[in-house]
Order: structure tokens, then C-alpha cells, then sequence
């Protein structure tokens, strides 16, 4: 049987997550939105790009949540973006409604998902999500970390002229301002960027990395990015549906796991059939340690905001 993943939010990222699931054609698709005919519009819109590309995905567009029952996989999108001038962290009081309200309805129909947790600000989100739906810890997973490492690849494949597929990028940590882009360990045809690049340019591509998501928004001026986040929560399904067992970085919850306890943070993962199926642990020094510290003490503000207001 085909399996069957639902989006909920049919904006720009949750619009496209569909279009390229659809692409893929290996699940059914529900889209969720509160919009009257929007979900139905788009979805109706990329059914009819099936002739054209082959596909024959179903993509069924929804104001409710019967259609979304017994989902394999839900990816989790409906909340404000950005505009200029906000940070993610901005979109807490606003988001944390939607998405606890979003996780009461899903659960409630498919208590055996996978949940791919989107909606900023993420790690707080997926700290919510997971809080509510009462899932164990393998089946909550936010998307964040693919996302940053493609950015960091995409500036450092920029910088030296070589093809992005060379390249291997490794981001820890939060997704906002505190995240740890690890140069050491980050590689083009498995040599350390830190050989390859005098040490300033490193700062400058790592800096460029931090701050990819607002220099998009400052680009756009209406809303966030949506391409790359998409793409980037196709690579986690991915790795889910076809069992790929691919070692993804994703914000997950900790219990220890790099000196952090009861919190989601981003942290290499193997990412497979049963979701989160192991954490990579790597030695960190002591200062890449501490910026971890640092952006995992960031997430913890949020949670706490959060919390103090529920
Ligand atoms: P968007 O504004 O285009 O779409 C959001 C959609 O959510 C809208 O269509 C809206 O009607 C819908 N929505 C609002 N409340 C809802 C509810 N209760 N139930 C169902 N749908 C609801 O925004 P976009 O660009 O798609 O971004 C979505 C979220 O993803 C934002 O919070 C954004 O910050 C976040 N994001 C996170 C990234 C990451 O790396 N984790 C990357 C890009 C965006
Ligand atoms: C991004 O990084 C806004 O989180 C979103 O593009």
C-alpha cells in the first residue's frame, strides 16, 4: 500500500513540500490548511502537473482532519514566517498556539506518525509538539539542521568554485542565531575547509551560514525562504520512507546526548523506518562545546517563555 503523508500549512514551504512529494511519487498526500480552497487549489493544481511529469500521486486538499487519518508521516509547516525585522524567535507566542492545536488533531488520527516539525521557532516547536502528542522521542523530529548545512555547502561551493555534491556541511545546534557550524568536520571531498581556507573566510562562510534564513527574508521582503527548507524536509522523508538509515542533522530530543538533558537541540541523527533510530555522537572541543552550550541555552529561554505562558 501507498503510504500516506499529510502537510499541514499550504503556504509557500508547505505548497512545496506537496508539489515535490508529489514528484517523488512514492506516498499520497493530505494538505491541511485553514484557508477555505487553498489546500484544495493547490492540490488539485499539482495533481494536474502529473501527466506532464508522470506522476500519479493523489494530493487531497483540506480544511479539517479526516482526511488526514492514519498518516504515515506528518510535516508540520502552518504558522507565521518571518518578515523583515523579526526573528524567528519573534514568531513564539503566535506559532505555539497553531502548532499545539495542529498536534491535538493529528494525534488524535494518526497515532502511529512520524511528525516533521517545521514551523519556527523549531527547536521550541518540536519541544511542543513532542510535549503534546506524548510520541516517543524517535517520532518527533524537526527539520532545521539539513536546511543550515545546505546553506553552509552552498556558500563554501560558492567560495572555492567546486561542485556542491563535494561537499559535506555540519551544523549543530539550534536553528537561530546561537546555531554551530562546524568547520572541522565539515569537508570537500573529504578534506577539512579549515586546510582549504585561510581562517577568516571560514568565519566569514560560517557567519554567512548563521544568517542565511534573514538574508533571504531580506531579500524577499514578504516572507521567508521555501525552496531549500522544502528540499530539505524532502530529504528527511526520504530517508524515512526508504528505510536509508542516512545521517541527517536534525533537531531531536536530548537526554544527555552532548551535554544536554530534556531539550530539543540539532545533533547528527540516523534517520530510517522508525525515525530517529540513533544519535551521532562526535567529540567536540572545548570551545565548539561551549557554543553548543550557548545555542542550547537559547532554545532553553524559549522553552521557558513558552512554558510561562501556557
Ligand atoms: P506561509 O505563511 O506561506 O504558510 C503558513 C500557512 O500556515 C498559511 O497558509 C496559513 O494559512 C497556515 N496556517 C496558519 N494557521 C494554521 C492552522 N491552525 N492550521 C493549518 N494551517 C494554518 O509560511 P511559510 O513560508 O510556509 O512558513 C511556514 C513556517 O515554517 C513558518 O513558521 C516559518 O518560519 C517556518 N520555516 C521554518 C524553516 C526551518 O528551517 N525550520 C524554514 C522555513 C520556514
Ligand atoms: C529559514 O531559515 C525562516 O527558519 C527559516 O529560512
Amino acid at each position: 500500500m501507498r503510504k500516506k503523508i499529510t502537510v499541514v500549512g499550504a503556504g509557500m514551504v508547505g505548497g512545496t513540500t506537496a508539489q515535490r512529494l508529489a514528484e517523488r511519487n512514492y506516498a499520497d498526500v493530505v494538505l491541511v490548511d485553514i484557508v477555505e480552497g487553498m489546500p484544495q487549489g493547490k492540490g488539485l493544481d499539482i495533481m494536474e502537473a502529473g501527466p506532464v511529469y508522470g506522476y500519479d500521486t493523489v494530493v487531497t486538499g483540506a480544511n479539517s482532519y479526516e482526511e488526514t487519518a492514519g498518516s504515515d508521516i506528518v510535516v508540520i509547516t502552518s504558522g507565521m514566517a518571518r518578515k523583515p525585522g523579526m526573528s524567528r524567535d519573534d514568531l513564539l507566542y503566535a506559532n505555539m498556539d497553531i502548532v499545539r492545536g495542529v498536534t491535538q488533531e493529528i494525534i488524535k488520527r494518526s497515532p502511529d506518525a512520524i511528525l516533521i516539525i517545521v514551523s519556527n521557532p523549531l527547536d521550541a516547536m518540536a519541544q511542543l509538539a513532542f510535549e503534546v502528542s506524548g510520541f516517543p522521542k524517535n517520532r518527533v523530529i524537526g527539520m532545521a539542521g539539513v536546511l543550515d548545512s545546505a546553506r553552509f555547502a552552498t556558500f563554501i561551493a560558492m567560495e572555492l568554485d567546486v561542485s556542491v555534491t563535494d561537499i559535506n556541511a555540519f551544523v549543530l545546534g539550534g536553528h537561530g542565531d546561537t546555531m554551530v557550524p562546524l568547520s572541522r568536520y565539515t569537508t570537500v571531498a573529504g578534506v577539512p575547509i579549515t586546510e582549504l581556507l585561510p581562517a577568516d573566510r571560514v568565519a566569514a562562510l560560517e557567519d554567512r551560514a548563521r544568517n542565511g534564513g534573514a538574508e533571504i527574508v531580506g531579500l524577499l521582503k514578504t516572507g521567508s525562504a521555501y525552496y531549500a527548507p522544502s528540499a530539505s524536509v524532502i530529504a528527511m522523508v526520504d530517508a524515512i520512507v526508504h528505510d536509508q538509515k542516512k545521517i541527517l542533522p536534525c533537531a531531536v530530543y536530548l537526554e544527555g546526548e552532548y551535554g544536554v538533558k530534556g531539550l530539543f537541540v540539532g545533533v547528527p541523527v540516523k534517520l530510517g523506518a522508525n525515525g530517529v533510530e540513533s544519535i551521532f555522537q562526535i567529540k567536540l572541543t572545548e570551545d565548539e562545546q561551549a557554543q553548543l552550550n550557548r545555542s542550547a541555552a537559547s532554545v532553553q529561554e524559549l522553552v521557558d517563555k513558552m512554558k510561562s505562558r501556557a
